[in-house]
């Protein structure tokens, strides 16, 4: 059983404070947003792609996606947005059970075997399932003024990555809910928790990096070398 794919790669990437959106920046001699998709392709060949673009955007070029099945979406206002521009594109083709992973283009160090873990935990649990690593760090509160308030007990902290994955119609039915209540949706498990339902966690490789400030594109090739050692 193969999945559906949806990446959002219709962000701006403001935070980089470069000439162009993250995912056209060149990484290890491509494009991030091919970076992205070759490591989707070799986890899932014959995964059905949805990509959300900004349909402004100009420097996209088809040649970059490896998978045969796939279609071009147009991206939303925030990335919510255009994860539920994918949903629609596919409601005639997509089946409510069908699993659905939701990958950020930024993610491009994804492994393969994160990618098969998180496949298998969502095919298996009928909430959906995320990749996410424990905080390692000790994390502080801040007071609004740049002293500490207070330290955070970090046991049971979790940074959430992608791919976070559902079952079809459970997805579109948590965004809808999230978007109709006014809830704040980050992430797409955030959307489901919203419904009362408690999404199992895939514990990831730390490396799994969301290329989002200038130093992470240097980390990234490097993760990316230190990976293919
Ligand atoms: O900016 P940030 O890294 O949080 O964006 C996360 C992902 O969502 C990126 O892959 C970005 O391209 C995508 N995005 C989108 N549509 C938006 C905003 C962000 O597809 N309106």
């Amino acid at each position: 059983e193969t999945p559906w794919l949806v990446v959002p790669a219709a962000g701006q990437g403001r935070r980089m404070g470069a000439d162009r959106p993250k995912q056209y920046l060149p990484l290890a001699g491509a494009p991030v947003l091919a970076r992205t998709l070759q490591r989707l392709h070799l986890a899932f060949p014959r995964a059905r792609l949805c990509l959300c673009l900004d349909p402004e955007d100009g420097r996209f070029d088809p040649a970059w996606v490896p998978f045969a099945d796939w279609r071009r979406v147009p991206g939303g206002a925030e990335r919510v947005d255009s994860v539920v521009n994918a949903l629609m594109a596919i409601a005639g083709d997509a089946a409510d059970e069908d699993p659905v992973l939701v990958h950020d283009v930024a993610r491009p160090c994804v492994t393969v075997d994160d990618l098969r873990r998180l496949h298998a935990a969502v095919v298996e649990d009928p909430v959906g399932a995320l990749l996410a690593a424990p905080v390692a760090d000790t994390m502080k509160r801040d007071d609004g003024a740049g002293r500490v308030r207070g330290t955070e007990p970090r046991a049971g902290l979790w940074h959430a990555q992608t791919p976070q994955g559902f079952p079809y119609g459970l997805l579109r039915r948590a965004l809808a809910a999230a978007a109709e209540h006014g809830v704040a949706v980050t992430d797409e498990a955030s959307a489901v928790e919203a419904l009362g339902m408690a999404p199992r966690l895939i514990g990831a490789r730390r490396d799994n990096l969301k290329i989002t400030h200038p130093e992470d594109l240097a980390l990234a090739e490097l993760i990316l070398a230190a990976q293919a050692a």
